[in-house]
């Protein structure tokens, strides 16, 4: 039996998601074109768009960050001017893709515990009217912090800003009002919470913004616009696609479908998340967020603070066990990561916190 992942992706996956990929199928092949299109369609009713929305779906090869870099490097033009929102690695990620194309940017940093104040994007707005593009990430999965997209959307709404939302971890299973929210470019990738395998990922964008992008793109390979016209003329990819990956999502959509939806893998992540929760306070381990701010994704955890503890034996001895937990990404403080999504389910948190219990005895770590 494969290892119980408590990551934020690559994640445990269903069998017939595995199964999907048993075949070879041709790039051209118009049953492989006929999926493409199923897909991306499928993404805009999951994301709770409707076609008249004016919304559209670009795949792109490679992981998540691929996506974000395509969008980054397509919807800014050259005398652009970014605001980026971070609290995370993942947003700083994002100021070393535009520091690389040389895009002009404004940073509001925080510390990796507080959640952005929408009033400070505001503020800025307001001050800098050069300003033509907003950068969040929803949940910043460096800490698992879920982000006020929503405040922050309407500020960018208010101002008339392109508005970038990565939401990488949370799509899929965190309900998000693209169209309320005049979200220009979503993007989010094949494994997380959709549960596919890894491969591509897709950026859900507003029609009318990335007609624009024609002739900003920096890269070849990472060219959003570039990419969605082929797939609007005939869902073809440009390069060749991840073709086993894109079999396992179009399945894995249908097991979304068949749980219920967002709405019933919302609730499963959440029962998963509680019972983390409740569990690990049993034997002693504390958050590193407030609770308020807390998302149901993915959770921080503190070491604790006994000089017994070693995270290294701690994740071996997890791992022996079968139970896969995630080092920490903080700037300044030591944490290991623990993910609820993916094929979990309450049991599997319940086994791997009597792991965890059973490990800090070994270790000799009173918490
Ligand atoms: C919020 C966020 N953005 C970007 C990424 C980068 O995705 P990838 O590692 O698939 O390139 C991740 C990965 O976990 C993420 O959580």
């Amino acid at each position: 039996m494969d290892n119980k992942l408590f990551t934020p992706g690559p994640l445990n996956t269903k069998l017939s998601v595995k199964e999907a990929m048993l075949h070879d199928m041709g790039s051209r092949d118009k049953e492989f074109l006929e999926i493409v299109k199923e897909i991306r369609s499928e993404l805009l009713t999951i994301a709770g768009l409707t076609p008249e929305d004016g919304y559209d779906t670009v795949l792109m090869q490679g992981s998540g960050t691929f996506g974000v870099e395509s969008v980054i490097s397509t919807a800014i033009p050259a005398d652009g001017h970014l605001l980026l929102i971070t609290n995370g690695a993942y947003g700083n990620r994002i100021r070393q893709m535009a520091e690389i194309y040389d895009i002009k940017i404004s940073i509001l940093r925080y510390r990796e515990n507080i959640v952005p104040p929408a009033q400070d994007v505001e503020v800025a707005l307001k001050t800098d009217e050069t300003i033509t593009h907003v950068a969040i990430v929803h949940c910043e999965t460096t800490t698992g912090i879920f982000n006020d997209i929503e405040g922050v959307g309407l500020v960018a709404r208010k101002y008339n800003k392109v508005y970038i939302v990565d939401a990488m971890s949370s799509f899929g299973a965190v309900p998000i009002d693209i169209k309320a929210l005049d979200i220009d470019f979503l993007v989010s990738s094949s494994n997380k919470c959709i549960e596919g395998v890894p491969g591509f990922s897709f950026v859900i964008c507003k029609i009318l913004t990335l007609e624009s992008c024609y002739g900003n793109a920096r890269t070849i390979s990472l060219d959003l616009y570039g990419q969605w016209v082929d797939l609007k003329k005939n869902n073809q990819f440009r390069f060749t696609p991840p073709i086993q990956s894109i079999l396992a999502f179009r399945k894995a959509i249908e097991e979304l479908k068949a749980e219920g939806g967002i709405e019933k893998r919302s609730e499963r992540y959440q029962q998963n998340y509680r019972r983390l929760i409740e569990g690990t306070e049993a034997v002693g381990l504390k958050t590193y967020l407030d609770k308020k701010d807390q998302g149901y994704i993915i959770t921080s955890f503190l070491f604790p603070e006994d000089p017994n503890f070693d995270f290294t034996r701690f994740y071996e001895s997890l791992h022996q066990r079968g139970q896969v937990i995630y080092q920490g990404k903080l700037s300044d403080t030591n944490c290991f990561r623990i993910g609820n999504i993916g094929q979990l389910y309450v049991e599997d948190i319940d086994r791997l916190v009597v792991a965890i219990g059973e490990v800090l005895t070994e270790m000799e770590v009173s918490c």
